[in-house]
């Protein structure tokens, strides 16, 4: 235990509240089908050996490096020995589905028994999870005792497809952070990692054919302060081995006919009208296409993808496919002759024309065309390809209807570029949906959505609109250096351990409740893979109202052997806030917040409850709010952003409603700014207070412009004292 740890478990002791859930227990994720505890525990020494069938050997060896690293003992490896303390078997039917496992620990032995090579693989996953979180140390860890409980667990995963796709186009992460993606993915019993090499803000993957295509089309910005980046053929290499010994496949994803500007900036003639483009520096979905009515656009295709599949060993190639707007193939003649010689109904089957191309491509190269789910429902595609479905999940009975298969990634639940929350201070993130919490995440229903339907399985994806730039989306201590591939860490984990679940076990199955008491043994093993997690807020076990009307909040922590600090002044807990040690009273609950602690660095958002503002509806937008705190006693201008609230030209009302308190607040000239234009002035004096609770101002916007922000700045102070509080909206009125 390190000093810090050690410090917090005294305190917590002396607290008194050491959960009992705190004491080392089986906490695995996944859960497997079937967990019995047997008696005793097996402990790992310098003299613990690893015996394999020799088909095991790639299996044995990441085991003994495993264990190597953390224990510091080169634990010997024996091929086909049958004496050995930890024992490898490979026993296809035994287990009697496809990566499933039998694993054996006592206290003299440990058996894995895989039905394949995937089996044993998860086997020992599931054993690392069993022997303390400092296993998964790169260092080696002193004063610890490497001791599994004693145990018989059988499992397998329910579907073939556990997957994650990972952004690297937006986004160029270097091959050691793919690879670290690649071993957490492993050790939460993912196999399918969808490589998004290509976008319209860069192209990844060295082409040798079409040199361009990495020398031009991988960097964006001027020369001196170029990004971007790629992967030459030797990386992919080495990453596709990396990925084998780990059981992920490396799917690459050779994205068209959209999405693909990078590519036509470096050769111009693959789009239909042939212009130069620039490679983007902000996130940009390009109108112009792949020409689908030249030839040396196929061409084109066949040499990318026949490299491609050369350096890919993975029985699928994704071909994206999403997103396409078909205004230039409209309006080019070539396009349009195509549309016309096969008798096609629009530029919409035109894509689906381009995927049977591909599709019968690959399939003589003995690969299946995967992409996203617009290319089974753009056009007739003959030869089955498996669509992944991001938005309607049901989708998958067209995709069987027409022959094909499907995997479910719905952006309401398995795009991990949303948020966490809506708590104020969460990172910059996608906002075109509401946050997905992980336990939103963790309730994904994954059904064969008819009779005849066939889901594969599930999908995280993970999107780098964000970090186009490496951008600085949050000054968090602990985040901040290598800051670009800590964040994607920030918004991967822990949701990645609830896609795990919802993807190995069973839905029947799935208990939020268990899932969460199990995740909080998990940080730990996080922090000693060095990854970059979001902490949860600490957990409201209840929330009890008393007979005055005071609520009391009773906490248990979401990550083991962390702290809770709260404050009950309506501001954000820090480290030095009081340590929550039993249930806190407070008058309202927006007065009361807490944080998990688990270093001085890394901490929680705090738990933070959304207002509910539907009675106020006609009003409008809430927008900003006036405090006790906040309110002067001489007129003093207030300013607050209302960027947003103000969405285009206009006629618009700000109401100022007073909502608590004894005394008011003085509102007199209230000015509209773009930025720092002053685009509107109104001269008003008024009282927002106990008598009259809501005061108007009404002005017009006739400069509006998207993307600028706006502010309102108006005169107040308190009137009688500064006991008041109320809320400001904005409202934009309908077109008379
Ligand atoms: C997607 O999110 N455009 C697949
Ligand atoms: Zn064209």
């Amino acid at each position: 235990m390190n000093l810090f740890k050690k410090t917090m478990a005294f305190v917590l002791a002396i607290a008194g509240f050491l959960p009992a859930a705190w004491a080392r227990e089986i906490s695995l994720i996944p859960q497997p089908i079937s967990v019995e505890e047997t008696s005793g525990v097996f402990e790992l020494s310098p003299k613990t050996t690893i015996g394999y069938d020799a088909a095991l050997q790639d299996q044995a060896e990441f085991l003994q490096q495993v264990l190597s690293q953390s224990t510091g003992w080169d634990l010997a490896l024996k091929a086909n020995a049958r004496k050995a303390s930890v024992q490898l078997l490979l026993k296809p039917g035994e287990v009697g589905k496809a990566e499933g496992y039998l694993l054996t620990v006592t206290p003299k032995k440990i058996t894995i028994v895989g039905e394949d090579k995937g089996g044993i693989f998860y086997g020992i996953q599931t054993l690392l999870q069993l022997f303390p979180a400092e296993i998964y140390s790169d260092r080696r860890q002193h004063n610890v005792e490497w001791t599994a409980p004693a145990v018989t667990i059988y499992d397998a995963p329910n579907r073939p497809w556990r997957g994650m796709m990972l952004d690297v186009a937006r986004y160029f992460y270097d091959k050691e952070f793919v690879k670290k993606y690649i071993d957490m993915m492993a050790m939460y019993k993912l196999n399918k990692l969808q490589l998004h090499l290509i976008d319209d803000s860069g192209w990844r993957l060295e082409i040798k054919k079409y040199p361009r295509l990495t020398e031009v089309g991988a960097w964006a910005g001027p020369d001196h302060n170029r990004l971007g980046g790629y992967y030459t053929q030797e990386d992919i290499k080495e990453l596709v081995a990396y990925a084998q010994v780990r059981h992920v496949e490396i799917i690459p994803e050779i994205e068209f006919p959209a999405h693909i500007l990078s590519a036509i900036v470096a050769y111009p003639w693959l789009s239909c009208t042939g212009l130069q483009h620039e490679v983007p520096t902000q996130h940009f979905i390009s109108k112009d296409l792949l020409c689908v009515g030249k030839e040396s656009s196929i061409q084109f295709l066949r040499d990318v993808l026949e490299e491609t599949v050369e350096l890919f060993p993975s029985s699928y190639i994704n071909i994206g496919g999403d997103e396409a707007n078909y205004i230039r193939w409209k309006t080019c003649p070539y396009c349009q002759e195509v549309i016309k010689r096969e008798g096609l109904k629009d530029a919409s089957e035109l894509q689906g024309y381009l995927t049977n191309i591909v599709a019968e491509m690959m399939k003589e190269k003995n690969r299946t065309v995967v992409g996203w789910e617009e290319i089974f429902m753009r056009g007739k595609v003959n030869t089955p390809v498996v669509g992944v479905i991001w938005h309607n999940v049901s989708d998958t009975i067209l995709a069987t209807r027409t022959g094909h298969k499907a995997v479910l990634t719905p952006a309401t639940h398995m795009y991990f570029d949303f948020p966490e929350s809506k708590t104020p201070g969460e990172v910059k993130a996608a906002t075109w949906m509401p946050p997905i919490s992980t336990e939103k995440c963790y309730s994904m229903e994954i059904n064969d959505y008819s009779p005849e339907s066939t889901v594969l399985g599930v999908q995280g994806c993970f999107w780098s609109d964000q970090f186009i730039h490496g951008t600085v989306l949050q000054e968090i201590d602990y985040l901040n250096e290598n800051r670009s591939e800590n964040y994607a860490e920030y918004f991967t984990f822990p949701r990645l351990l609830a896609l795990s679940e919802v993807a190995w076990s069973s839905q029947a199955k799935r208990n939020y409740q268990d899932f969460n008491r199990r995740l909080s043994q998990h940080f730990a093993r996080l922090d000693f893979k060095n990854c970059h997690y979001r902490v949860p807020e600490p957990r409201i076990e209840k929330m009890d109202t008393t007979d005055n009307g005071n609520l009391v909040f009773t906490l248990s922590p979401s990550v083991a052997n962390s702290l809770i600090r709260y404050t009950t002044d309506g501001s954000y807990p820090t480290v030095h806030s009081p340590i929550y040690t039993g249930p806190v009273t407070v008058a309202d609950k927006s007065d009361f917040h807490a944080i998990t602690v688990v270093s001085d660095r890394h901490y929680s958002l705090p738990i933070y409850f959304a207002p509910d503002y539907s009675a106020y509806r006609q009003y409008g937008e809430y927008t900003a709010e006036w405090k006790p705190l906040t309110v002067q006693s001489q007129t003093a201008p207030w300013k607050f952003e209302c960027t947003g609230k103000i969405s285009g030209n206009g006629n618009y009302t700000v109401s100022f409603i007073h909502t608590k308190g004894d005394n008011s607040l003085k509102l007199g000239r209230l000015k509209l700014y773009k930025r720092d234009e002053l685009l509107a002035e109104v001269e008003q004096t008024a009282i927002a207070g106990p008598e009259n609770n809501a005061v108007s101002y009404t002005f017009s916007v006739d400069a509006f412009d998207a993307g600028t922000p706006f502010f309102i700045e108006v005169e107040t102070c308190g009137q009688g004292g500064n006991d008041t509080a109320g809320l400001v909206f904005v409202k934009k009125e309908a077109q008379p």
